[in-house]
C-alpha cells in the first residue's frame, strides 16, 4: 500500500509532499535521489512555487490598482535561470550594479523595465545603464545626479527615481533595516527637498517618482504607512516604488503576512495617503523566492561532545544567513523526519561560528544521512562564497518529476581560473 502523504512545514516549496516513508518529495521530485544525482550540497529549486507566488503578487495588485508594476530584486536569487523565469513571467527588475545589469540583460528582461539601484554607483555602472536604455536610475545621492547629467548626452534625457531615507525603522535584523534616519541609503528627509528640487531643474534627468525600501524579512506591515507618508510629504508625485521587505516563513513558527495581505497594505496606504491614481512599483526579492528551495547536504561527520555536533558538506560558504543575521532555520533528515535527537547542525568551515541551526532537533542523524534546510532561496546563492576553497553548490531546477543544473557545481579549476 501507498504511504500516507503529509503536507511538510510552511517555509518547504509549494507542491513538497512528505511520506508516511519518510520519503519528501520536491517538484514531484524524490530528495534521495536528487542528493545521489547531483551530489551534495546542492540547492534544490521548485520552479513551479516561484511561479505561483509571482503569480500571487501580480494578481494581488491587479485586484485593486490597474497601474502597478512587480520587480524582482535580483539581489535575492541572482542567478540568470531565476532571473529568466521571472523575466518569463512579465516581471520588471531591479539590479544592484552593473555585474546583476548584465545578467538581467542576459536573462532576457526588456532594458526599459531594468531599474538601476545602488548607493555607491561608480560611473562605469552609470555608463553602462543609460547606455543600455534601463528604465529608471534610482538616484541615491548627489554624486549620482551630477554623474548622471555628465553622462546624458545635451537633448537626451534619463528618467530617474530617487530614494528616500524616510526616518523609519522596521522591527528586523539591524542589518538588513535600511529606512532610519541614520542609514547609508538613500537621501534622507532634510537632503530631499534641495535634491528633488535639484532634479526637477534638470534638462538632463527626469523625476518619475519617488523610491523607499525601509528593510527586509518584515513581517509588522505597520512602519510602511509612515514611511509612504514621509514619501508624500515631499511633493505631489505620480509613481512611488515601495521597494520589497515582505518576511517569509523560516520554520513552522514563522507566521509572516500573506502576498495579498503586503499587497492590499501598501496600495491602501498609498492611496489613503497620497490619493487615487498612484503608480505604484514594488521591488519583492525573498518572497518570491525563499521557499521554492532547500539546500541538501550529507552529513560528514557525528560527534558527541558537551553537545552533539552533526557537521555536514556545506555551510557558512553557501548560507551566510545564520551567521549574519542570526536566523533560523529547520532541517531534517531526509528519510527519516521528527526529531529526538539534540544537536548543533554544522557547516565545515574552519570557525565555530559556522553553525546552520543552534539546537537542531533531528531523528537520530548518522553520518552518511542527508539532511534537508527549507527555505534557503534568498540570499543564500546569492551571498555564497568559497571560503576553505569550498566549491559552491549547484542549483537544480525541479518541476513536474523533472529535474535539471541550470548552474553546474563549481569545480577546483573553477577555484584556480582567475590566476594569471
Ligand atoms: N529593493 C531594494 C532597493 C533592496 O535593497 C532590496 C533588498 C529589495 C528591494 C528586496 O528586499 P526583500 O523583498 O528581499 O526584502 N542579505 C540579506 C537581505 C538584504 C536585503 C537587501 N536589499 C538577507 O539575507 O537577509
Amino acid at each position: 500500500m501507498a504511504a500516507a502523504v503529509q503536507k511538510p512545514s510552511p517555509a518547504y516549496p509549494l507542491g513538497s509532499r512528505l511520506g508516511d516513508d519518510g520519503r519528501l518529495e520536491i517538484g514531484g521530485c524524490d530528495a534521495l535521489d536528487l542528493a545521489r544525482e547531483f551530489g551534495t550540497p546542492a540547492l534544490i529549486v521548485a520552479v513551479d512555487d516561484i511561479r505561483a507566488r509571482v503569480r500571487a503578487f501580480t494578481a494581488a495588485f491587479a485586484a485593486r490598482t490597474d497601474d502597478f508594476e512587480v520587480h524582482f530584486a535580483s539581489k535575492a536569487f541572482a542567478c540568470t535561470a531565476v532571473m529568466r523565469l521571472m523575466a518569463e513571467e512579465g516581471l520588471a527588475c531591479d539590479v544592484a550594479g552593473g555585474g546583476e545589469l548584465h545578467m538581467a540583460l542576459k536573462a532576457g528582461f526588456d532594458p526599459g523595465r531594468i531599474h538601476l539601484h545602488g548607493n555607491a554607483k561608480s560611473r562605469r555602472e552609470l555608463e553602462e545603464a543609460h547606455a543600455a536604455g534601463v528604465g529608471h536610475v534610482v538616484l541615491d545621492n548627489v554624486r549620482d545626479i551630477e554623474r548622471l547629467e555628465q553622462i546624458v548626452a545635451p537633448g537626451e534625457r534619463q528618467p530617474v527615481q530617487m530614494r528616500i531615507a524616510p526616518g523609519v525603522s522596521p522591527d528586523t535584523h539591524p542589518s538588513i533595516s535600511t529606512g532610519g534616519p541614520n542609514t547609508k541609503f538613500g537621501f534622507n528627509l532634510d537632503a530631499a527637498a534641495p535634491a528633488i528640487e535639484r532634479v526637477m531643474a534638470s534638462d538632463r534627468l527626469d523625476l518619475e517618482g519617488l523610491h523607499i525600501h525601509i528593510g527586509s524579512q518584515i513581517v509588522d506591515l505597520a512602519p510602511f504607512r509612515p514611511a509612504i507618508a514621509a514619501l508624500a510629504d515631499l511633493g505631489d508625485f505620480r509613481m512611488f516604488n515601495l521597494g520589497g521587505g515582505l518576511g517569509v516563513a523560516y520554520t513552522e513558527f514563522d507566521h509572516p503576512p500573506s502576498i495579498e495581505d503586503y499587497v492590499a497594505f501598501k496600495v491602501d496606504a498609498v492611496e489613503q495617503i497620497a490619493g487615487p491614481g498612484k503608480r505604484i512599483l514594488d521591488e519583492p526579492g525573498r518572497a518570491l523566492v525563499a521557499n521554492s528551495t532547500v539546500t541538501l547536504y550529507t552529513v560528514e561527520s557525528v560527534k558527541r561532545n558537551v553537545m552533539t555536533y552533526v557537521a555536514v558538506d556545506g555551510g557558512m560558504s553557501d548560507n551566510l544567513r545564520p551567521m549574519l543575521y542570526g536566523a533560523r532555520y529547520e532541517a531534517q533528515v531526509v528519510g527519516r523526519p521528527g526529531g529526538g535527537t539534540r544537536c548543533h547542525l554544522v557547516g565545515k568551515h574552519c570557525e565555530s561560528g559556522d553553525v546552520l541551526i543552534h539546537d537542531a532537533d533531528l531523528a537520530d542523524p548518522r553520518a552518511g544521512d542527508v539532511i534537508v534546510t527549507p527555505a534557503t532561496g534568498a540570499y543564500g546563492f546569492s551571498m555564497a562564497n568559497t571560503y576553505n576553497g569550498q566549491p559552491r553548490a549547484p542549483v537544480v531546477f525541479v518541476s513536474g518529476g523533472d529535474a535539471r543544473v541550470v548552474v553546474r557545481r563549481e569545480t577546483y579549476e573553477d577555484l584556480t581560473v582567475r590566476d594569471v
